[in-house]
């Protein structure tokens, strides 16, 4: 009886670890005392409430030729997510403006419409596609590791605020992994079935943002 509880225990443990994105907190926060080490925190008796308040997402960021902004918060540029498992995005469309396919490692987000009609959808294992438009309003999950994109499809801006279940939920765009990183040129061209022409017009495109 007491190993069935017991093994019941163990496999619950590890249900849980499963579950959870990052390791749960050991104190009600950590402000870390310097930037490179998140691992010691200052003593909690020091911080204020400008420790927990972030002003920096009031206005888009720089857009780029593709029309679009975003400005991610996680855990290193606002220090008062250390060790809470969460984060955040502010992303912004012009009209028309495309937020390229792209994945998030570590996280699943939850995409919130503040303004805007925006076209959005994910990929999944399986290579099926669920996307539809979104009105201001309306919120989206796109779940852990899978592609997912967005554009601009109404006549005036757009905006969304998503929310990650990591404090550093990584971001991997799609075209600059593959094109704007140093992959072999040949591995590409078979790959994709490009010219050496082609390929370095794409390679250019995307070495830069
Ligand atoms: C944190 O600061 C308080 C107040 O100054 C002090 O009493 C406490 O010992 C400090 N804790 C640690 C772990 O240094």
């Amino acid at each position: 009886m007491f190993n069935k509880v017991a093994f019941l225990l163990v496999l619950l443990h590890f249900i849980i670890i499963t579950i959870a994105s990052d390791p749960d907190p050991i104190n009600d926060f950590c402000i870390p005392k310097s930037e490179d080490n998140s691992f010691s925190c200052k003593n909690s008796s020091t911080a204020t409430v400008e420790d927990f308040i972030f002003s920096g997402i009031k206005l888009p960021g720089n857009f780029k030729k593709t029309g679009f902004s975003s400005m991610g918060v996680n855990s290193n540029v606002f220090s008062g997510l250390n060790t809470l498992g969460v984060s955040f995005v502010r992303a912004d469309f012009d009209v028309g403006g495309v937020n390229v396919p792209h994945f998030h490692p570590r996280a699943t987000e939850v995409a919130f419409v503040l303004e805007g009609k925006i076209y959005s959808g994910f990929v999944d294992t399986k290579n099926k596609v669920f996307a539809k438009v979104l009105e201001k309003g309306e919120v989206m999950v796109f779940p852990r590791g899978l592609v997912h994109f967005q554009m601009n499809v109404g006549d005036g801006p757009a905006t969304i605020f998503g929310s990650f279940d990591s404090q550093n939920p990584g971001l991997m765009r799609i075209p600059n992994a593959v094109f704007g990183s140093e992959i072999k040129e040949e591995l590409l061209e078979k790959a994709f079935g490009l010219s050496s022409k082609e390929l370095s017009k794409l390679k250019k495109r995307f070495s830069l943002s």
